[in-house]
């Protein structure tokens, strides 16, 4: 399928843990469709996950950097500007965690510094990395920057707990960080509202693999997965989208606009007579 549609673009990749990953697929489908990018994670990947295999398989630079950190993230802009050989067409922020979540701490018990966390890795560094890419005008014109969400945004879905409000605030930073880059640099800025996928960040959810075949069973076109997430990245990355910005972009296979599905709609039949 690949199309060279990235040809001569370059780019950073944030967050390709393992081949579960989302950003690992859009790395594979970057590399395809002919763009050069640097591959980045927080230092402890370097111990616990395989983005150095990855790095190696698609000859690609590797810079580790943790989001919570404006010095790595600086290091990061000016060593990937310097390393491809000029500004930057994409980026994608593939990058989440809650400590809440993953110690399965109730909502409404939430502690607040796992809290200042979450919000600090999973969405204020949304803001931390555009504010590194503005000052150092490291973003080329008509270049484009990718943020990752869930629905859970817009509605409630009870194990999202704090992710909630960490994804509303990354769909907030795009609008808002949106407008002064497409005013004053011509830079789009959009997330992607997608499926429940298979990976560590995903499965770490309470109940994920039930809700995974709920969600599958209310989209018409089934979960989107990791790979046609990849494939909608490198859409938004090339330029077929360049008038697209401060949006916010349902990939999940129809699940968002679908009120109830006759599937699921079977399992309560009985029960009503
Ligand atoms: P993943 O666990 O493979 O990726 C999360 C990445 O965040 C990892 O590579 C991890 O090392 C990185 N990370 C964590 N803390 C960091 C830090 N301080 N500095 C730098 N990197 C750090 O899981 P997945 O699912 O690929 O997650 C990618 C994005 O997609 C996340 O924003 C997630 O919330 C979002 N998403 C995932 C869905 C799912 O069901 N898996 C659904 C919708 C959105």
């Amino acid at each position: 399928m690949a199309k060279n549609i990235l040809q001569g673009k370059r780019g950073i990749i944030f967050g390709a843990l393992n081949e579960q990953s989302i950003a690992w697929q859009v790395a594979l489908k970057c590399h395809e469709e002919g763009a050069s990018f640097v591959l980045t994670n927080a230092p402890v990947a370097a111990r616990v996950g395989q983005t150095e295999a990855l790095a190696k398989q698609l000859n690609a630079p590797l810079i580790y950097a943790d989001v919570t950190k404006m010095e790595d993230l600086e290091n990061l802009i000016s060593q990937s500007t310097a390393q491809l050989g000029g500004k930057l067409d994409f980026v994608l922020h593939s990058v989440g965690m809650s400590l809440n979540v993953r110690k399965k701490i109730p909502y409404t018990e939430l502690n607040y510094e796992y809290m200042h966390q979450t919000l600090d890795i999973s969405a204020m560094s949304f803001h931390r990395l555009m504010q590194v890419l503005w000052k150092h005008d490291a973003m080329a014109n008509w270049g484009s920057i990718v943020g990752l969400t869930y629905i859970a945004a817009q509605r409630v879905f009870p194990d999202y707990s704090e992710m909630a409000e960490a994804k509303s605030l990354l769909e907030s930073i795009a609008r808002s960080f949106g407008y002064h880059f497409g005013k004053h640099k011509k830079v789009r800025v959009n997330t992607i509202s997608q499926s429940p996928t298979k990976t560590t960040a995903g499965s770490g959810v309470g109940g994920f693999d039930a809700f995974f075949s709920y969600a599958d069973k209310m989209s018409p076109l089934g979960n989107a997965d990791a790979s046609s997430c990849a494939d909608y990245c490198v859409s938004l990355f090339s330029d077929y989208t360049r008038m697209v910005t401060m949006q916010n972009l349902f990939h999940d296979g129809g699940f968002s606009f679908t009120g109830i599905a006759q599937d699921l709609m079977e399992n309560f039949k009985d029960q009503s007579n």
